[in-house]
C-alpha cells in the first residue's frame, strides 16, 4: 500500500495529540463528509458555511479512517471512537501538512492567478503536462485559504508536476498561499475588473495579484500577459522582489510566447504559437480567443518547466470547455435544435466580453437567433452601474440583437441598449427562466451568464430539462 501520508509523518508535520490506535497511513484527505472515501483522513475545518466538526460522524460513516479535530471541539465529540489527531486549529494543521508536502516534493510547480481564466488555464495545464509525467492539480477552483492547503496536502509524493490555482477577493490573500505553494513558475492570466468593489481601482487589483511573485522559488519565472494594460506594472513588481525570469505571452510583438495567429471556430480554434523563435500550429478543443490566450500561457509554462512540447501542444486538442465556463449543449426542440453556451458559473466585465465573443462566433440555424441571457455582475461596488451600462458596447459591436436580462444591476444595461435590440427584462431569475424556456425556437443560440449569486445555473438546468440533449454532439453550431 502506498499511503498519501503515514500517520507518523502527519503528526511530525502537524504536531497534535493522537487518540486511539492510528492507522498506519491514509489514502487521501477530505474536508467534505459527502465525498470522503474509505481510508481517508477527514479534516474538520470550518468551511465557507459549515463547521466540519458537525459532520464528523457522517465522515466516519463514509469510511474515514482518521479524523483531525480541534482541542476545543473535543468534548462535543466525546462519543466518537474513531482514531483522531487532536490539534489546536484544524486549518492551521492542514497548512502545516501542506508545507510538509511541498518540502518532500520533487515536483515542478506552477501557480496560476489572475482576474479571470485561472481554472481554464489550470485545466489546460493538467492536460498539457500529463504526457510528460504524473500531474497533480486542484479540484474545481480550490484556490482560497482552505482550497490551496488542501490541494497541496493532497499532492502525492511521486508527483512530477503540481498545478495550483491561487485566488483572492481582497488584498493580502495571495501572499500566504503562494508561500506554501512555492511555485517554479507563476502565471498571471490577466488583470481585469473582478471583485472590483473590494478595491479602489484596477491598479490595486494588479498590486494584489503581484503578491504571487513573493512566493516564486529562487531561479523561478513569472509569466505575464503582454497585452494587458498592467504588464509594465507587474513586470516592475516582479523585478522588485527579485524574480529572475520575467516572461510574457500574448499577441504583442514582444511577447516571449506569442500568439501569432488565431483562427476561431464554434468547436475550438487553431493557433499559431511562436515559442523560442519556432512557430507551431496548435489545435485547441474549446472555442474562444480568451481560451487561446490562456493556452499561450500554458505552452510557456510547459516550456519553462521542461515538459515535452510536442505532446503538450497536441494535448490541447483534447481540452473541453469547463462546466459553467463555456460548456456547450445541443438540445432538441421540435424538429431542430438549440445551442446552449453555459457560462453560468460567474461573471465580471472581462469574462462577459469573452462570452459575448463566443456568442458572436456561433452561428444560428433556420430562423434562430443569437440571444444573450445575462444577469448581474456582483461585487462591483460603486462601479456597478458603469460596468453594467458598458456591456452595451460589446453587445452592439458583436451584432447581438436579443438581450434577455434579470437582476437589479442589469437595469443599467436595459436602459443603455438602443431600440434596435430586442430587450426583455425581469426582476428575478425565476421570471427570466420562464421567459427563456417558453420563448426559444429551433436554431437559437443562447449564451447564459451571470454572477453565481443570481443562480443562472437554474436556467441552464431548466433548458436541459425541457429540451433533451442531442446524442450527436459532433455537429454543434
Ligand atoms: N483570459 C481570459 N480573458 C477573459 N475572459 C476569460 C479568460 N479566461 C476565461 N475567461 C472567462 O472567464 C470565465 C471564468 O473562467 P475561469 O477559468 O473559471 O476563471 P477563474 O478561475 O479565474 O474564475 C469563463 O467562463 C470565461 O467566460
Ligand atoms: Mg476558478
Amino acid at each position: 500500500m502506498s499511503w498519501l501520508w503515514t500517520s507518523e509523518a502527519m503528526i511530525a508535520a502537524m504536531g497534535g495529540r493522537p487518540i486511539g490506535t492510528l492507522p498506519e497511513g491514509i489514502t487521501g484527505i477530505s474536508i467534505d463528509s459527502r465525498s470522503v472515501g474509505p481510508g481517508e483522513a477527514f479534516f474538520a475545518i470550518k468551511g465557507d458555511r459549515v463547521d466540519g466538526h458537525d459532520y464528523a460522524s457522517l465522515a466516519i460513516a463514509g469510511g474515514a479512517s482518521l479524523i483531525v479535530v480541534s482541542e476545543s471541539k473535543l468534548p462535543a465529540l466525546g462519543r466518537l471512537t474513531i482514531p483522531m489527531i487532536v490539534v489546536e486549529d484544524v486549518l492551521v494543521a492542514l497548512g502545516k501538512l501542506a508545507v510538509a508536502s511541498r518540502e518532500r516534493s520533487g515536483a515542478r510547480i506552477v501557480a496560476v492567478t489572475g482576474s479571470v481564466g485561472k481554472t481554464t488555464t489550470k485545466e489546460m495545464l493538467r492536460q498539457a503536462l500529463a504526457p510528460s509525467g504524473k500531474v497533480h492539480a486542484a479540484v474545481a477552483s480550490f484556490n482560497n485559504h482552505w482550497g490551496v492547503p488542501l490541494t497541496l496536502a493532497r499532492m502525492p509524493a511521486d508527483t512530477a508536476f503540481g498545478v495550483f490555482e491561487v485566488g483572492m477577493n481582497h488584498a493580502g490573500e495571495i501572499r500566504p498561499l503562494v508561500k506554501m505553494v512555492r511555485p517554479h513558475v507563476a502565471i498571471i492570466t490577466t488583470i481585469a475588473a473582478a471583485h472590483l468593489g473590494h478595491f479602489k481601482d484596477l491598479e490595486e487589483i494588479a498590486a494584489a495579484k503581484a503578491e504571487i511573485f513573493e512566493g516564486i522559488e529562487p531561479g523561478g519565472a513569472a509569466i505575464l500577459n503582454r497585452d494587458n494594460a498592467y504588464f509594465d506594472l507587474l513586470a516592475a513588481q516582479a523585478q522588485a522582489v527579485g524574480v529572475s525570469h520575467i516572461c510574457s505571452f500574448g499577441q504583442h510583438a514582444k511577447a516571449d510566447f506569442r500568439l501569432a495567429d488565431f483562427e476561431g471556430g464554434p468547436e475550438g480554434s487553431i493557433i499559431w504559437a511562436v515559442l523560442n523563435g519556432e512557430t507551431t500550429e496548435v489545435h485547441i478543443g474549446a472555442p474562444g480567443r480568451h481560451v487561446a490566450e490562456n493556452a499561450m500561457a500554458v505552452l510557456g509554462a510547459a516550456l519553462l518547466i521542461g515538459a515535452d512540447m510536442g505532446p503538450a501542444g497536441a494535448a490541447l486538442a483534447g481540452v473541453k470547455a469547463v462546466k459553467g465556463r463555456g460548456e456547450r449543449h445541443r438540445l432538441g426542440i421540435g424538429e431542430g435544435h438549440l445551442t446552449l453556451i453555459d457560462e453560468s458559473y460567474n461573471a465580471n466585465p472581462a469574462s462577459m466580453r469573452a462570452a459575448i465573443g463566443l456568442l458572436a462566433a456561433a452561428t444560428p440555424e433556420l430562423t434562430g437567433r443569437r440571444i444573450a441571457v445575462l444577469g448581474d455582475m456582483l461585487e462591483m461596488g460603486e462601479f456597478s452601474q458603469q460596468v453594467h451600462e458598458d456591456l452595451a458596447g460589446p453587445l452592439l459591436a458583436a451584432g447581438i440583437e436579443h438581450v434577455w436580462l434579470a437582476g437589479a444591476e442589469m437595469t443599467a444595461l436595459r436602459d443603455a441598449l438602443p431600440d434596435s435590440v430586442e430587450v426583455a427584462y425581469f426582476d428575478t431569475t425565476a421570471e427570466l427562466l420562464d421567459h427563456v424556456v417558453n420563448s426559444v425556437i429551433p436554431g437559437d443560440v443562447l449564451m447564459v451568464k451571470s454572477s453565481l449569486g443570481l443562480g443562472f445555473g437554474k436556467i441552464v438546468a431548466a433548458l436541459i430539462d425541457n429540451y433533451p440533449p442531442f446524442a450527436d454532439t459532433d455537429h454543434q453550431s
